[in-house]
């Protein structure tokens, strides 16, 4: 059972977009029991709180719910209970390093450097554009997949 928590700041429009693409690109391949995914936080500042309509809509027009999801700040214990801590951007793996007091088992990993692709997640929350978020996230999470079930 591989372990991956998806970071970032709020927890309510990235790091859980990643999270259910994961999980239904796993269900549709039969590999859920191989995997648990979770998301969170690197902020306080959401906690509690539902996924961003923006994501629950892009999420939808693919089929995918995420019903239930709220908002959680990550700690240091998920370093130790998780395999792969996901951050979005350059900023989440900045904090990340922080709140688990570094990284000495190099579980920490940029989403879109699995595809060698130096960028950051397009973050929505000022844009507004949440397909570009859709976009980079499957991209990220694809490269994910072929990493952990090679063809
Ligand atoms: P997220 O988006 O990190 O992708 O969930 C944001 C959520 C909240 C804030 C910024 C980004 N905020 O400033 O509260």
């Amino acid at each position: 059972m591989i372990k991956v928590l998806f970071v970032c700041l709020g927890n309510i429009c990235r790091s859980p977009m990643a999270e259910f693409v994961m999980k239904d690109m796993l269900q549709k391949r039969g590999l859920s029991d191989c995997c648990h995914v979770e998301s969170a936080a690197t902020s306080y500042e959401e906690v509690g709180n539902p996924v961003h309509p923006g994501t629950r809509r892009v999420l939808a027009e693919h089929g995918i719910s995420c019903a239930g999801k709220a908002a959680r700040k990550m700690t240091a214990a998920d370093y130790d209970a998780f395999d792969y801590l996901i951050g979005m951007d350059r900023g989440n793996i900045r904090s990340m390093n922080a709140i688990c007091g570094g990284d000495p088992e190099g579980k920490i990993l940029k989403l879109l450097e699995l595809c060698g692709d130096p960028s950051d997640v397009a973050d929505p929350w000022y844009t507004g554009d949440f397909n570009a978020t859709w976009r980079d996230v499957n991209r990220g999470v694809n490269a994910l997949l072929d990493k952990f079930f090679p063809a």
